[in-house]
């Protein structure tokens, strides 16, 4: 479902709540760049913009031999909304490796320093 007209970079999201609900997300490109969304948030947003809280795990795939991890935006947007979380890293070819939100983003900023 990607809309990546100027990239071409199609990634998909998978967020798992702890509902046991899971919530897709795709990247959604716009012409300004700086206004495009990435699959992860559009997963996170759609399920926030549900009423879900509270996750337990999110993926990211896209169709390249080297997995694509989260950007520093999402990787925010993850720690504040899920917390440490498994962040599971896949292609399409079936290469899975596992991080964690804590370890891609340590020691991070949140609502507790305000
Ligand atoms: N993108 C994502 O959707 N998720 C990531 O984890 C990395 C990057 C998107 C944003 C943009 O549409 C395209 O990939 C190229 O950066």
């Amino acid at each position: 479902m990607a809309h990546a007209p100027i990239s071409n970079f199609r990634v998909g999201a998978a967020l798992l709540a702890k509902s046991g609900q899971i919530y897709t997300g795709c990247n959604i490109e716009n012409a300004t760049l700086g206004l495009t969304c990435c699959a992860e948030r559009t997963a996170i947003f759609k399920a926030v913009s549900e009423g879900e809280r509270g996750f337990d795990a999110i993926a990211v795939v896209a169709d390249t031999d080297t997995l694509t991890p989260p950007c520093g935006a999402c990787r925010q947007i993850i720690w504040e909304f899920c917390g440490d979380v498994p962040v599971v890293l896949a292609n399409l070819e079936g290469k899975v490796v596992k991080e964690t939100s804590l370890g891609l983003l340590p020691r991070p900023f949140d609502s507790s320093f305000l």
